[in-house]
């Protein structure tokens, strides 16, 4: 019962203050439910700090993640979007800290800068599971798990299927021209893609990057920074962009400057995260390749936290099942893809 009364008190308190700084209710991207059935004093209560918007794959992530903490799975979740912002982000775990929630979920936007908040949750006595992204801190007890995708495996996948397909073309000797969009700057998708594919490129003397320029993994990004390489590299070989989003504006750039992309086109196309619209031009030979990123998430964040609340041991890394989609393969799995 203490809970109950402790989780309607905090809900009342955060939704008032809520009202207060919007001035007109709720922001449409902080979900604070209220306890109000006997039932709930049994729900294990996380809070869970997600990077932003930014993207198809983060809102898919967002949905796997409220679809499985769920009431009906024993689960009261707190959302907060953090707009891509690591201040938001520390704010939000401060309130979770305050509500004495049984565990937060941190998706965090970029890797460094996390240890003062994460001491505080750890005094607190409250477990953080870290998801998606990673963060660097110099005491890994910070934090009790991770569970996401190895972003650095991304990378490497991405320069193997470059090193096979130059190959397959009898182009491997050839000067290979490369740019690159990166992602959000210091996230681990976007460090982690990066070295990953550097390591690869390093063992080619053929393969130059002519530039890397960060896109924010948005659409809008991708194309303008697209846009602008165009004007100083305007031949080029091959595409990398660190996700779909990026890569869609990218080819609106690209089409309008009169570069076709893909299969039988001027460019070679690499991309990340795999969404259906992204496997769609995968199928029709417009993107080359597509290293799958996996949102679908939720399912193992909930099992993880199962698995504490029955006191078992976990692993500290947990990592979800990812694929590469090329025209080959992508058939199969076009119709599935629900995001
Ligand atoms: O951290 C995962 C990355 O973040 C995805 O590749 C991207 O689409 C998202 O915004």
């Amino acid at each position: 019962m203490r809970k109950k009364i402790r989780r309607a008190f905090f809900s009342a308190v955060l939704l008032g203050s809520l009202l207060t700084s919007s001035g007109c209710g709720f922001f449409a991207d902080t979900v604070v439910e209220t306890a109000s059935t006997e039932e709930e004093k049994d729900l294990i209560e996380v809070g869970f700090s997600q990077v932003g918007s930014e993207s198809v794959w983060r809102t898919a992530n967002t949905e796997s993640i409220q679809n499985a903490l769920t009431r009906e799975n024993g689960f009261f979740l707190i959302f907060k979007n953090g707009r891509q912002k690591q201040e938001n982000q520390i704010k939000a775990i401060r309130s979770f800290i305050a509500q004495r929630v049984d565990y937060i979920v941190l998706s965090p936007v970029t890797e460094e800068g996390w240890d003062t908040v994460l001491e505080e949750a750890k005094e607190a006595g409250i477990p953080v599971i870290i998801a998606d992204r990673m963060v660097s801190v110099a005491d890994d007890s910070l934090y009790t798990a991770y569970v996401g995708t190895d972003k650095r495996e991304e990378g490497r996948k991405a320069g193997l299927w470059l090193e096979s397909y130059l190959k397959k073309h009898n182009k491997e000797d050839e000067e290979v021209r490369i740019l690159v969009l990166k992602g959000t700057e210091g996230s681990s998708a976007q460090l982690g893609r990066t070295m990953g594919f550097d390591e690869i490129a390093d063992q080619h003397d053929n393969w130059t990057i002519l530039a890397q320029e960060t896109g924010d993994f948005t659409t809008s990004k991708g194309r303008e920074v697209m846009k602008k390489l165009l004007a100083t590299y305007p031949d080029f070989d091959v595409l990398v962009s660190q996700n779909d989003d990026m890569t869609f504006g990218a080819i609106d750039a690209l089409e309008s400057a009169g570069i076709t992309t893909g299969i039988s086109g001027d460019v070679v196309v690499i991309s990340f995260d795999a969404v259906s619209e992204a496997l769609r031009l995968v199928s029709e030979g417009v993107i080359n390749v597509d290293v799958e990123c996996n949102p679908e998430q939720g399912e193992m964040i909930a099992q993880v936290i199962k698995a504490l609340e029955n006191g078992e041991e976990v692993e500290k890394t947990n990592i979800v099942e990812e694929n590469v989609f090329t025209i080959g393969n992508v058939g199969a799995y076009l119709n599935d893809r629900t995001y």
